[in-house]
């Protein structure tokens, strides 16, 4: 174990075996002493700033059908909403004023958003608001709309891979492939987006094989961004009957991924914050730097139910958030906030 860890901290990468190794052998005190590298390592890279990210869901209309999630097609009891235009300017407009600068746009899969729709609002967005980096989190798209929407403006985009175990990805997915996810990926880093990748936490019949294939995955595809949350059950999904994922090995995945992607943007989940009061905390202490606070209308905030009960803290609760961070000795930092390896 020594000699694993040796290598983790000085060279930032582990093959299978030892990933496995280590997975398999980890005990307390080793589990804190990787937690401890990793925020050292964030500060190293990143200093003492907590990225903020002004998170807007727009639509809960979806057509895909996730095993775990609340807004799949196949849940009747979504009352489902979209936003238009003016509500989407009108909402980041109120967030830029307020001094936000970066903006993650997130739906569920929802074809009312065309290419020329989608595109048209990325483009008034940023020619009204100066500065502002938009990221996207809308699943799965062709490359000619992932391409429009580059050229409209936008800067990044997120698309977790969910599990990279071909197996569990496809039956957690009805009628979705692990190749198509993965050809996705490839494609928005070939357009030039800041994109970011990660999988859930604790899903069913997860082995610690199954744990070394997502961080080998994200070895390989190097994103820029890596979002980790346990998974949450709600109880209109087909997985009512199974148990949340463990908030400790939420942390402990989050701080490996720091190790192994050093300058990786690693959100604080909501899922983590949901499930833990003190997540912001723990997560910064495991390598996290981001943080998503919640600008969603209010009206439509409660109707976006990945999962119950979501913690959303508010982009207008910014003062509490701050305060949170300054006690561990962080700043809550609201401008851009690009990967480091990025220059526009
Ligand atoms: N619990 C936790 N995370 C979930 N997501 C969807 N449903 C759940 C759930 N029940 C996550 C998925 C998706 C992201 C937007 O939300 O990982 O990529
Ligand atoms: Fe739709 Fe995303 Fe939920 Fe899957 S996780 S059902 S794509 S909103």
């Amino acid at each position: 174990m020594r000699e694993i860890l040796k290598k983790l901290y000085e060279t930032n990468n582990l093959d299978l075996n030892e990933l496995t190794f280590l997975i398999e052998n980890v005990d307390e005190a080793t589990i804190t002493d990787i937690k401890e590298k990793a925020k050292e390592l964030n500060q190293k890279i990143y200093g003492n700033k907590i990225y903020i990210r002004a998170l807007l869901e727009f639509s809960n209309y979806c057509r895909k059908n996730c095993m775990y999630c609340g807004l799949r097609k196949d849940n009747e009891n979504v009352d489902r909403f979209r936003l238009d235009k003016n509500q989407i300017v009108d909402s980041i407009g109120k967030a830029y004023d307020f001094g936000y600068r970066s903006f993650v746009m997130q739906s569920g899969e929802d074809e009312y958003y065309t290419k020329d729709i989608l595109s048209d609002i990325i483009f008034t967005l940023k020619e009204k608001f100066e500065g502002i980096a938009i990221t996207l989190s809308i699943g799965e798209r062709k490359f000619e709309e992932y391409e429009a929407f580059k050229k409209a403006g936008a800067d990044r985009f997120l698309l977790r891979h969910e599990t990279a175990n071909e197996k569990q990805y496809e039956k957690l997915h009805p009628g979705m492939s692990f190749e198509e996810r993965v050809r996705c990926l490839h494609d928005l880093k070939s357009l030039g987006y800041q994109v970011g990748a990660g999988f859930l936490v604790g899903l069913p019949k997860t082995s610690s094989q199954i744990m070394v294939e997502n961080l080998r995955f994200l070895k390989e595809l190097q994103p820029h961004m890596v979002g980790i949350g346990p998974l949450i059950i709600h109880n209109d999904t087909p997985l009512k009957n199974f148990s949340n994922g463990s908030v400790e090995d939420t942390f402990f995945y989050l701080a490996i991924t720091r190790l192994l992607l050093p300058k990786a943007m690693l959100p604080v989940t909501t899922a983590v914050n949901t499930l833990d009061k003190n997540g912001l905390e723990r997560g910064i202490h495991s390598g996290g730097n981001v943080l998503m606070l919640n600008l969603s209308p209010q009206e439509v905030k409660q109707k976006y139910e990945l999962y119950k009960n979501r913690e959303t803290k508010s982009v207008y609760d910014l003062d509490k958030v701050a305060e949170r961070l300054e006690n561990l000795g962080y700043e809550a930092y609201i401008g851009r906030g690009d990967h480091i390896d990025w220059s526009i």
